[in-house]
């Protein structure tokens, strides 16, 4: 579904992203992982058309991701993004982070409130935490209101920035389960970042692993064990090896 070719990426003297080729599969979850600073969000960013690429091409669905006009806006539509930290705006309650852009668009009212209250119940955040600016919600109750926030138009492919990174190990594990769930009932294309290789594995068939701007490796969490591709690839996976090995598990019952 999404496509980048070659992609290059310069910020000032420093590249970021050097020779990316890249093909995240439709109804699928891709994980790509790698240490800070290697090129992870400039990825999400480029999938989203918030930035262009130096050289190479990035494609949705087959054309070329534009990063303004109609084009532009016709794929933010097609594609909700989450991005590191939440991103939800601070002025506005929950429910008005989610339904800003519907309420913008013109959408009735009752569909408004009806979409709202499914997406609620899908992301399993009580109702009456609705009226609540984001200060007032814990870390794991923003990251739901955010995920929200990028279904709301019920787009086709989701993009999400490290959604569990600053969350505490319990909360992080029961958002795992829930966010797991909802991407296999909705069968969206999606893409996550995320430095943990254990969590990448638990959504993802399909592993990418980057290195300063580069794919060093990707595929299913079993060749990167059984076939490391080279000294980096084996260490990440050693470094790592003992949580990744381990699922996470469900919350204990109170
Ligand atoms: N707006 C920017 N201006 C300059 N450099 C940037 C900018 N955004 C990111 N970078 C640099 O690009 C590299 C990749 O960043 P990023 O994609 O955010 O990495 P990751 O998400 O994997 O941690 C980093 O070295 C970062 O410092
Ligand atoms: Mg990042």
């Amino acid at each position: 579904m999404f496509e980048l070719r070659g992609v290059e990426m310069l910020h000032g003297e420093t590249r970021v992203l050097a020779g990316v080729d890249l093909v995240t599969r439709r109804g699928r979850t891709t994980a790509l992982i790698g240490p800070s600073g290697s090129g992870k969000s400039t990825i999400l960013r480029l999938m989203l058309g918030l930035w262009g690429p130096d050289r190479g091409r990035v494609l949705f669905d087959g054309a070329p991701v534009e990063r303004s006009g109609p084009a532009a806006l016709a794929l933010r539509r097609r594609v909700g993004y989450v991005i590191q930290e939440g991103g939800l705006f601070p002025h506005l309650t929950a429910r008005d982070n989610v339904t800003l852009v519907a309420r913008w668009r013109g959408d009735d009212d009752d569909a408004i409130e009806r979409r709202l209250l499914e997406l609620a119940a899908l992301a399993r955040l009580p109702v009456e935490l609705l009226g609540r600016f984001p200060a007032e919600l814990s870390g794991g109750q923003r990251q739901r209101v955010g995920l929200m926030r990028a279904l709301m138009l019920d787009p086709d492919a989701l993009l999400l920035d490290e959604p569990l990174g600053a969350l505490d190990p319990l909360i992080r594990a029961e958002l795992q389960l829930d966010l797991r769930d909802i991407f296999r009932s909705l069968a969206k294309t999606v893409v996550l970042v995320t430095h943990d290789l254990a969590e990448a594995a638990y959504f993802a068939e399909h592993i990418v692993l980057l290195r300063g701007g580069a794919i060093v490796q990707q595929g299913a969490l079993a060749d990167f064990i059984a076939r490391p591709r080279s000294d980096f690839v084996a260490r990440f996976v050693s470094a790592q090896r003992t949580v990744a090995l381990s699922p996470p598990r469900a919350p204990e019952a109170p």
